[in-house]
């Protein structure tokens, strides 16, 4: 391993040869770390420049080194920077390629600073705009479900428990629900984006420094709150890592949920649903099949999600303080997992939107499973039979309809009066989905206004255009 001076020469004066090969290609990291590059140089620059107010290097200094930063990170863009693992990670090679153009000027960088803050600034600022970015396409995907339940706004679909038929809804209020979740989800980004960013910068190896440097200056430079405000915690923490990878499981649980149930809503057994066929495959064999595979590998991904996830916790359960090598494994799970967040979420925008109800397929079954049967409990409520016996009642009318292969709907009155003389053929006036759904009243529900409301609302909040009704 070389020092930011290069020529295969040792680790500065302490040691006496170079590293063992082996051991190189074991600790680089630079393979994976260049992403950080971007947010390498904004880091540098802020602290050069703060390191010149303070009057550690010159203003002048300070200017050759913003512009020397600005034609290594054009170079790196253009594909023409050369790596090489003997200089480790992104930082080495960034601040070597600086002495290579700036001599002394360019090894008065790294004052009053260390890599474990440097490393631990350039991550929450690449966490940062990748948290910012997720944000965004979630955002993208709310806004195809606001687009969906406006389409199909008021379909009467089977809502489910246990995935067992269980009360009529409307469709608006299903896309509404995946909505509500993604909403959490963003609140979840922000409050882990507050509390990332706190600067790193200046805690340098691990105890600060008796260089007299600015830390609120740098905090400024680099869109911080606030300097972080213990040293020996900074170089250790990797809590905002954690954080954002568990936020990021969370954003793909839901994707993994939502595609699971579109998988079901794909099948024939199901009928509910339809896909743009640019987003299934066919089958090499069977000519029929149109496969959901982007909503597959959506809910196989989960699983990488989580492992990355897992990898994270696992990693930061037995550090000692402060900075210990094992943290440069934070890196691969945490992009892992973003890369993984954003490229499902994008692809779950454009399959919502290209999505269909079979709005003439689900009426066509509606009246199978008794959706109506809370609606008719309920209406005996309202006249004065107390719940448990209202169920009780219901419950034999199913039974009865069970038997005799007919809907609520198709009991007589010589039927009702048979199970309890309170029962008459009026009853029959609240049977049917429609009538249940228009008869939700209380807030949250599926009731029609409050749906309309609700869309109205996410309409706004999402800066949609208010669709045509
Ligand atoms: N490549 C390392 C990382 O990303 C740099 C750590 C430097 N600190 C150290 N004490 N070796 O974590």
């Amino acid at each position: 391993m070389s020092g930011p001076d290069g020529g295969g020469k040792a680790w500065g004066g302490r040691f006496d040869g170079g590293t063992d090969k082996r051991v190189e290609a074991f600790s680089e990291s630079v393979s994976y770390d260049r992403r950080l590059f971007r947010h390498d140089i904004a880091g540098s620059i802020a602290h050069s420049r703060m390191l010149a107010a303070v009057g550690v290097m010159t203003p002048a200094e300070a200017d050759a080194i913003a512009r020397a930063l600005k034609e290594i990170e054009a170079e790196i863009e253009s594909g023409k920077f050369a790596y090489d693992i003997s200089k480790e990670d992104i930082h080495m090679h960034i601040e070597s390629a600086l002495i290579a153009r700036l001599g002394d000027t360019g090894r008065k960088l790294h004052t009053g600073r260390s890599r474990n803050d440097q490393v631990a600034t350039d991550s929450k600022l690449w966490t940062r705009d990748a948290l910012d970015r997720g944000d965004g396409l979630l955002v993208g995907w709310m806004q195809a479900l606001v687009r969906a339940g406006r389409r199909h706004q008021n379909a009467v679909i089977p809502g489910y428990t246990h995935l067992q038929r269980a009360m009529p809804v409307l469709a608006g209020h299903y896309f509404l629900a995946w909505v509500e979740k993604c909403h959490r989800d963003r609140g979840r980004l922000a409050d882990c984006r507050k509390r990332l960013n706190e600067n790193p910068l200046g805690a340098a190896a691990l105890a600060g420094t008796s260089l007299p440097i600015d830390r609120r200056m740098t905090s400024e430079a680099l869109g911080f709150d606030r300097p972080a405000a213990n040293s020996l915690d900074i170089s250790s923490d990797r809590d905002w890592a954690v954080e954002s990878v568990f936020v990021l499981t969370m954003i793909q649980l839901h994707l993994s949920a939502w595609a699971e149930e579109w998988i079901l809503w794909t099948t024939s057994e199901f009928g509910f649903l339809s896909l743009p066929d640019a987003y299934c495959t066919g089958s090499s064999i069977m000519p029929q099949k149109k496969n959901p595979d982007v909503l597959e590998l959506t809910r196989g991904r989960a699983a990488r999600v989580i492992g990355d996830l897992t990898t994270l916790l696992t990693l930061v359960k037995g550090l000692p303080l402060a900075y210990n090598r094992d943290l440069q494994e934070d890196k691969e799970p945490l992009f892992d997992a973003f890369d993984t967040v954003e490229a499902c979420l994008a692809l779950a925008a454009l399959i919502t939107d290209g999505a269909r109800l079979r709005e003439d397929r689900i009426r066509a079954r509606i009246d199978e499973g008794y959706l109506d049967a809370t609606a008719l409990m309920e209406a005996l409520i309202k006249r004065n039979i107390p719940q448990r016996s209202a169920h009780e009642l219901v419950g034999k009318l199913v039974g009865l309809c069970e038997r005799k292969g007919c809907r609520l709907a198709d009991l007589s009155e010589t039927d009702l009066k048979a199970v309890d003389t309170r029962l008459d053929g009026s009853l029959r006036d609240e049977l049917g989905v429609d009538h249940a759904v228009a008869g939700y009243r209380s807030e949250g529900s599926s009731a029609p206004g409050e749906v309309d409301n609700r869309l109205a609302h996410w309409e706004q909040a999402l800066g949609l255009a208010k669709a045509a009704k």
